[in-house]
């Protein structure tokens, strides 16, 4: 009813608008001036120098936090991260021994594959840790260390804030990591963990200066059958979930890639009015991707771009979000926001059931 939604139309409406409060309540407590403490991981400086290797497991949205989790625990903590859908990594005979540090993701803490990857991981000799939501849940209970989010339940099968913490739980891990093998000055640290705290009131920010401008493109993306996103780096793994997103409740056919990837290949469905999703929020390629964002104008496409503010060399995009200063690596909490509002909207356009697409499940509990 009503009163659940909070005056919301919808549980994903709510859990977007809860995301300031879902960072915030995960980071309360962990952050202190230049260190993260998670009392629930007791890894020893000793023990991280012996992992030669992170594998990332899950699957959906909680997958596409961990192509997140790879850009940030490669570039903090200079360990090789491979990430891998649950269904794939349990069957092939993955590559994991004690030298491996296995982190699954799981909002839900009870998907059937990955679960059955926590098992996998631990009779192959590998420590595991979750990042979960639901307290209690199987995969906390199996796993040797937990993370929880702390977003609270999330109703809408489509993730949003359980995304949000995923990302923020990695963010903390890479900076941990960082941090036990001396690879993050007292200074950087300081800076990013700055940064962090800064997230919840921007995020805030991002919703009240971009909701009423993503209605009205919605209404114009809503008419599409297809769309495509693009963005290099992290911008690259946060396309992932916004082309999921879209796709799971609107139904529009949604692609992400690599904007370098691109011309081989996608520029050829790119015609008049093709909507065009393109995140350029990372200083060092963002002149790449601008330059693919006029490929896709010469071709007739729609481009919406997702950038820092205050940028004025954009005159290629039909639409901008803008999104505030904060350090390189943890633009992925902010950039998202704008994404899944546009889905939100353009669902809600074309009369789809936002909370309950069609043959999705919150929680896949079987194979
Ligand atoms: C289902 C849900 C997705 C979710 C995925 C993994 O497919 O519809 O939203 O991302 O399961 O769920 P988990 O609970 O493991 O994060």
């Amino acid at each position: 009813g009503m009163a659940e939604k909070s005056g919301y139309d919808h549980f994903m409406l709510k859990e977007i608008h809860e995301q300031p409060e879902t960072v915030r309540r995960c980071i309360t407590g962990r952050l202190n001036e230049a260190d993260v403490h998670l009392d629930d991981v007791s890894l020893t400086a000793e023990q991280l120098e012996q992992y030669n290797k992170v594998y990332v497991v899950a699957c959906g949205t909680a997958y596409n936090a961990g192509l997140v989790g790879k850009y940030a625990i490669e570039n903090l903590a200079r360990v090789p991260v491979e990430v891998d859908v649950a269904s794939e990594f349990r069957y092939r005979d993955p590559i994991v021994d004690e030298n491996t540090l296995v982190v699954v993701v799981s909002q839900s803490g009870e998907t059937a594959d990955t679960l059955a990857a926590v098992r996998e991981a631990q009779d192959k000799g590998a420590r595991v840790i979750g990042i979960c939501n639901v307290v209690g849940s199987s995969i906390p209970r199996e796993a040797d260390d937990v993370i929880y989010i702390h977003a609270g339940p999330e109703i809408a099968v489509a993730s949003t804030k359980a995304y949000i913490g995923m990302i923020t739980v990695f963010y903390m891990l890479a900076i941990y990591f960082a941090r036990k093998k001396d690879l993050l000055a007292d200074e950087e640290s300081k800076q990013l963990i700055k940064d962090m705290k800064a997230l919840p009131d921007q995020i805030a920010g991002i919703i009240d200066n971009s909701e009423e401008k993503i209605k009205d493109l919605a209404a114009e993306y809503a008419q599409n059958e297809n769309a495509f996103f693009i963005g290099r780096s992290v911008d690259n793994a946060v396309v992932q979930e916004g082309a999921l997103k879209l796709k799971e409740i609107s139904y529009i056919h949604a692609e992400s890639y690599p904007a370098g990837e691109l011309k081989h290949g996608t520029l050829a469905l790119v015609e008049e009015g093709v909507p065009v999703i393109a995140l350029a929020t990372q200083p060092s390629v963002k002149e790449k991707t601008l330059s693919n964002v006029k490929e896709v104008k010469a071709r007739g496409g729609v481009v919406t771009g997702v950038v820092f503010g205050g940028e004025e060399e954009l005159e290629d995009l039909d639409y901008r979000f803008e999104i505030p200063e904060t350090s390189e690596v943890l633009t992925s909490i902010l950039s998202v926001v704008p994404l899944q509002l546009l889905a939100y909207y353009v669902a809600v356009e074309r009369g789809c059931d936002v909370d309950q697409p069609r043959n999705l499940a919150k929680s896949v509990t079987v194979e």
